[in-house]
């Protein structure tokens, strides 16, 4: 099926656009009054194992506030869950693993999942969403990284001091690495069969990157994204990775065999483009609060992002980490018009 719109793509591979792409990290969802009115009659997990359910949702930012891609409703937790750890989302405090991993024992009982039976909703999700999109905009699976996944697992749920993943780095680096490798390596299988059931692009989400000292986000983080990027099958796919907090690194992170570095909003397009130069595209990186602000500001801040970027083709918009509950969808329409719109003075025309 040929895309209609496949500027992401093309930012992805830094070819030629005539404007800049936009998405928005989280779109599908509690923001939306479409998404809480079927959520209200569903629990979270019950809509991602759904996939008429999880196919609606994606397609509703791309309805609503037009956005250039749909991301697949569904979370990076599914993986720990296929793994075997039993996964509750409380109402009010988020994911919750009953049992984290604690021990040898412990890592030993998890098992290497079969995409194609234990994630086969997530895979459903995308065939369905695919059909119903036709075409219109690419559609981008993820996973997260095996270092947030890792945080995760044993600490059975979000963290202030992330105390007990960071004893066991230290104490037991060996079982650490022993679930990392077992995750990298989960993880892409399950990209590569996210690609292979119609995923146009995929995003690796290293959201608790940022907690590490340089030297261990290397140890611990970065070697696993490089391992789990080079073997998907990626089919042509371009792969995005999203290390946040992580922006002393640049030199070191355009090598890692993804096509796009996504980044938060703490340090300027400009540099970062300056350090990773013509090897990757950037996505990002509005600071997401900045869409509590009126329609004006939102625009102003949006065109300064755009500026720092600067012309030139491989830029992504985006936010620098996911868009919140309570932001109000007219502001958000505003700013993908407004980069839909503006981001044609940073493009040549041919
Ligand atoms: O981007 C999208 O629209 C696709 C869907 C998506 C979700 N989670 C849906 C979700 C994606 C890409 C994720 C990724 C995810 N999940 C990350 C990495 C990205 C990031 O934001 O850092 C992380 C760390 C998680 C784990 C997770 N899932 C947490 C911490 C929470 C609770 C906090 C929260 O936002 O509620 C979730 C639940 C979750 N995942 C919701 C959604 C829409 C809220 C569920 C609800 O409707 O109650």
């Amino acid at each position: 099926m040929k895309l209609q719109n496949d500027l992401i793509i093309k930012a992805c591979k830094r070819l030629p656009t005539e404007r800049t792409p936009i998405w928005i990290m989280r779109q599908a969802g509690r923001y939306l009054p479409e998404y809480r009115a079927i959520r209200r009659k569903h629990d979270f997990l019950t809509m991602c194992k759904t996939p008429e359910l999880s196919a609606e949702v994606t397609i509703q930012p791309v309805d609503i506030v037009g956005v250039d891609a749909a991301i697949i409703f569904s979370d990076i937790l599914v993986i720990p869950e296929a793994m075997g750890m039993e996964l509750k989302i409380s109402e009010g405090r988020g994911p919750v693993f009953s049992h984290p991993v604690q021990s040898e024992d412990d890592v030993k009982k998890l098992k290497t999942p079969d995409p194609e039976k234990d994630l086969k909703y997530v895979m459903d999700a995308i065939s369905l969403t695919k059909n119903e999109l036709n075409g219109r905009v690419p559609v981008i699976g993820f996973a997260g990284a095996p270092w947030t996944i890792l945080t995760y697992m044993v600490e059975g749920h979000g963290s202030k001091y992330f105390s007990k993943v960071k004893k066991l780095i230290y104490e037991n680096p060996e079982l650490a690495h022993e679930l990392l490798e077992k995750i990298a390596d989960a993880t892409a299988d399950y990209l590569s069969a996210q690609i292979e059931a119609g995923a146009n692009l995929v995003q690796v989400f290293d959201t608790w990157a940022g907690l590490l000292s340089p030297r261990d986000y290397r140890v611990f983080a970065l070697r696993y994204v490089q391992q789990l990027i080079s073997k998907i099958k990626r089919r042509g796919a371009p792969v995005i990775y999203f290390p946040k907090g992580v922006h002393y690194l640049f030199h070191e992170l355009k090598e890692c065999g993804a096509d796009a570095i996504s980044v938060d909003w703490t340090i300027e397009l400009t540099k970062v483009r300056r350090k990773i130069g013509d090897k990757v595209a950037v996505q990002g990186n509005l600071d997401p609060t900045v869409l509590y602000a009126d329609p004006s500001f939102i625009k102003r801040e949006a065109r300064k992002v755009l500026e720092s970027y600067g012309k030139g083709d491989g830029h992504i918009f985006n936010l620098g980490h996911g868009i919140l509950p309570d932001i109000d969808p007219e502001n958000v329409k505003e700013l993908v018009s407004y980069v839909k719109e503006e981001s044609v003075k940073f493009h040549s025309k041919k």
